[in-house]
């Protein structure tokens, strides 16, 4: 598997601003767009392009274009469903899957509680989004149903992720690409991510 650890300053810069307590609801969410539409351009540029014919106003040629169809963007619900407006902003025509897991509190495995996918999704380049890799479970889970639908091409990009995480979802899907917006120091007792921004899905969507 290979890792990309995001460099540009204004992702960089973004995220900071999405770690402060002081952060509301209404500014989160557009941070995690803007971070998801960021990160997307860079896990996006090996979409492959076929030439077709455009006449411009002086004469006719034939040029690039990417066939957003064969994208398949899938959240891992709920915090993931942030993460989707930024790449379609890139890839309108971009199909939508969902996968629902949320972790145990106890436990911390995760538990599915929802899966549809694209048709004839083992065609497709599937880019799952969530915005934290702490443990690994949730991604793991989510790699596993997508792999049992028949996925191959298959990305996963988080915007903070602790090594236990990358370690983990390494080990059992060597074959994916992973971006991470920033990888952060460890996990608490709680398996929660340090320093990260604690809990993802609560802080886009208001609720406790
Ligand atoms: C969060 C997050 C990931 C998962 C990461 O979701 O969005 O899906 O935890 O943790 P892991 O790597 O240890 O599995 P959560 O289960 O809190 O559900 P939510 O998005 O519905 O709040
Ligand atoms: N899920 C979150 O939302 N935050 C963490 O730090 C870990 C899992």
């Amino acid at each position: 598997m290979s890792v990309s650890y995001m460099t540009h300053p204004l992702i960089k810069h973004k995220i900071t601003l999405l770690r402060k307590t002081t952060t509301g609801t209404n500014e989160f969410r557009k941070l995690i767009e803007e971070i998801s539409m960021l990160m997307g351009y860079e896990a996006l540029s090996d979409l492959p392009t076929a030439d077709i014919e455009v006449e411009t106003p002086i004469e006719k040629t034939v040029q690039p274009v990417i066939n957003g169809k064969k994208l398949a963007v899938v959240p891992i619900l709920r915090a993931g469903l942030g993460m989707v407006s930024g790449i379609l902003a890139l890839v309108p025509s971009a199909k939508v899957g969902h996968i629902g897991l949320y972790r145990d509190p106890e436990t911390h495995l995760p538990h599915e509680y929802y899966c549809k996918l694209p048709e004839a999704i083992d065609e497709r380049q599937v880019v799952v989004v969530d915005p934290m890799l702490a443990t690994g479970g949730s991604a793991v889970a989510a790699v596993d149903f997508i792999k049992a639908r028949g996925g191959r091409k298959i990305k996963f990009m988080s915007i903070i992720a602790a090594p236990e995480g990358v370690g983990e979802l390494m080990k059992a899907h060597p074959d994916i690409q992973l971006y991470v917006g920033c990888l952060d120091r460890c996990l608490n007792e709680n398996a929660y991510i340090c320093p990260g921004l604690g809990d993802a899905g609560d802080r886009i969507f208001g609720t406790q």
